[in-house]
């Protein structure tokens, strides 16, 4: 294929563009609106690049799929291997089940000024997270493993959530958190007995 001849006809018709749009006549006011406006999306996809590249704030499904009709087959969420855990390098792993109309476990607590990371499954439809006044929010789609990290500054008790309609027993889906002191708060002493990260 030549491209020579459709380069000439790309800025061909750019330049037809651009004399039409200069033809058009746009209100002084007008013209001051639309560069705001401009700026406002420009300055919104700024920091959506910017939070994305150096906080690392991406979609929730990172494409770690999981058999959903088979969880409590599966090593890693398994019944046993529910709620949280210290892995080898220490650090804190919630593992959670959503399903309908629960999260399992039904309460967890964990450590304030501490990294969580948070994996979400579910083993029937869509659900959601939502931890109230916390930045925390996600969706978990069958099929796939829904991952957070996140800190809770204080210790407190808060309500886990589902945000996404799931059925007709949705409002009545949450579980909750109880957020402990640091220095009060001790790993669960399975997760040594088990000492299991399938992350790999
Ligand atoms: Cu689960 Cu709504």
């Amino acid at each position: 294929m030549q491209i020579e001849p459709i380069k000439q006809k790309c800025s061909l018709l750019m330049r037809e563009v651009c004399t039409q749009l200069q033809a058009i006549h746009v209100d002084q006011l007008e013209r001051k609106w639309i560069t705001i406006s401009l700026l406002v999306i420009g300055l919104f996809v700024g920091i959506i690049t910017l939070d994305a590249l150096f906080h690392g704030i991406n979609p929730p499904s990172k494409v770690e799929t999981i058999e959903s009709a088979s969880l409590h087959l599966s090593q890693e969420f398994a019944e046993d291997n529910l709620g949280v855990q210290v892995d080898a390098n220490g650090k804190v792993v919630v593992r959670m089940v959503a399903g309908r109309y629960s999260f399992f476990p039904k309460h967890i607590d964990v450590p304030a000024e501490t990294p969580l990371t948070f994996r979400w499954v579910s083993m029937d439809v869509l659900h959601g997270v939502h931890i109230p006044m916390t930045n925390m929010s996600t969706m978990i789609v069958p099929g796939y493993v829904a991952e957070i990290t996140t800190v809770f500054p204080k210790p407190g008790e808060y309500p886990l959530l589902c945000n996404e309609y799931c059925g007709l027993g949705h409002n009545h889906m949450w579980s909750n958190v109880s957020v402990i002191a640091k220095e009060n708060w001790k790993a669960p002493v399975k997760s040594s007995a088990k000492g299991v990260s399938t992350n790999e």
